[in-house]
């Protein structure tokens, strides 16, 4: 059975970008393999966090992983801190890691700004996220297409870690679904959707009330052609609101071009706000009853567990290969 490893910062909103460019891939492999989806609130402190604030939204964003289909009784579900496997296996690899490399990350060049004042553990975060995957011997990370970079980095730390010690650490493969990959924002299709975007109109949050998400996506800024038609660099919010529809109804894109072509924007914009109703009120209901009954603490508990079982091994062969000594054992 195949590994399947993947995990999102518990920053922000979980927004329907997150949702059809991971979230959906995570539920589909939860039925075909061996899942492990991480909170990793370790990630988050790479930026200044309101502690209380961070205990919330990890809680949150466990929640919300349950609610939007992940199932516990398939898959593990965790939250990074809780294993503390992956802050030791991070370290193993910054010992192996190079600053040109990390150098070279477009993820850090955009949150550091090239500032003096950057964090170091902004700069060492693609690290972190290789321990991550490759403590799990994980095949497949199934991720938005912004993280290619971070797991092409992950391969090579892999790799020359096993040149360096021998056949340790499996070389994972990313998998990045080729519609829902890069859903961009409602006020600026030129950018993708964020959940650090400045204005509450760039995204729909999995949690949005109805009203909210019609208002949104009528306002989604689209261009002043009024024709239908897909065509991501002509029509980029045309095209972001077709391949949104097309995800959550399963109708292809020509079929929508079709069904669109003689309505214009105002109708597309309204039946796409629909199927996103449909889609998010049972995640929104879900995501209330769990609230309610508390379960996700017993969830968090087993996953952790199972979490710390297999990178215990995982790291034993790292920590062997690289000449440390095993602890003793009595
Ligand atoms: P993040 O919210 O940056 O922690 O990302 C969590 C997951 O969602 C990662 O796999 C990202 O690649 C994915 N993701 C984030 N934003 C988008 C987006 N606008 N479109 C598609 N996938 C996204
Ligand atoms: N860096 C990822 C993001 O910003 C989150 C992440 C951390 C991750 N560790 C991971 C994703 C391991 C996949 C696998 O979205």
């Amino acid at each position: 059975m195949k590994r399947i490893f993947s995990g999102s910062q518990p920053t922000g909103n979980l927004h329907l970008g997150n949702y059809l460019g991971a979230i959906k891939q995570y539920i589909k492999y939860q039925e075909e393999g061996d899942g492990f989806f991480c909170v990793v609130d370790l990630h988050a402190l790479t930026l200044p966090q309101d502690p209380e604030a961070l205990r919330k939204k990890t809680m949150e964003l466990a929640t919300l992983y349950v609610a939007a289909g992940l199932d516990p009784n398939k898959a593990t579900l965790f939250i990074q801190s809780h294993v503390p496997a992956h802050a030791e296996g991070a370290w193993l690899l910054q010992c192996i890691a190079r600053m040109g490399e990390l150098n070279r990350m477009v993820q850090f060049k955009e949150k550091g700004k090239g500032e003096e004042t950057a964090g170091v553990g902004l700069f060492t975060y693609p690290i972190l996220q290789a321990a991550d995957i490759l403590l799990y011997d994980a095949d497949i990370v199934p991720v938005g297409e912004d993280q290619k970079q971070h797991i092409e980095l992950t391969r090579d730390l892999a790799e020359r870690f096993n040149h360096r010690f021998g056949e340790v650490l499996k070389v994972p493969v990313p998998m990045i679904p080729e519609q829902g990959a890069r859903i961009m924002g409602l006020d600026n299709p030129e950018k993708k959707m964020s959940k650090s975007a400045e204005s509450a109109s760039n995204y729909i949050t999995l949690l949005e009330d109805p009203k909210s998400i019609m208002k949104k996506l009528k306002r989604a800024v689209t261009d002043s052609e009024n024709v239908v038609r897909y065509d991501r660099e002509q029509k980029p919010g045309v095209s972001n609101l077709l391949e949104i529809h097309s995800l959550l109804s399963g109708e292809s894109i020509s079929a929508l071009e079709e069904k669109y072509s003689d309505a214009g924007y105002g109708k597309l914009k309204i039946e796409t706000a629909e199927v996103i109703i449909d889609h998010l009120t049972p995640v929104r209901e879900r995501y209330k009853k769990l609230v309610e009954t508390g379960e996700i603490e017993e969830i968090l508990i087993t996953g952790a567990k199972r979490a710390q079982e297999v990178t215990g091994g995982v790291l034993e062969r790292m920590r062997s290969a690289m000449g440390l000594v095993s602890p003793y054992r009595k």
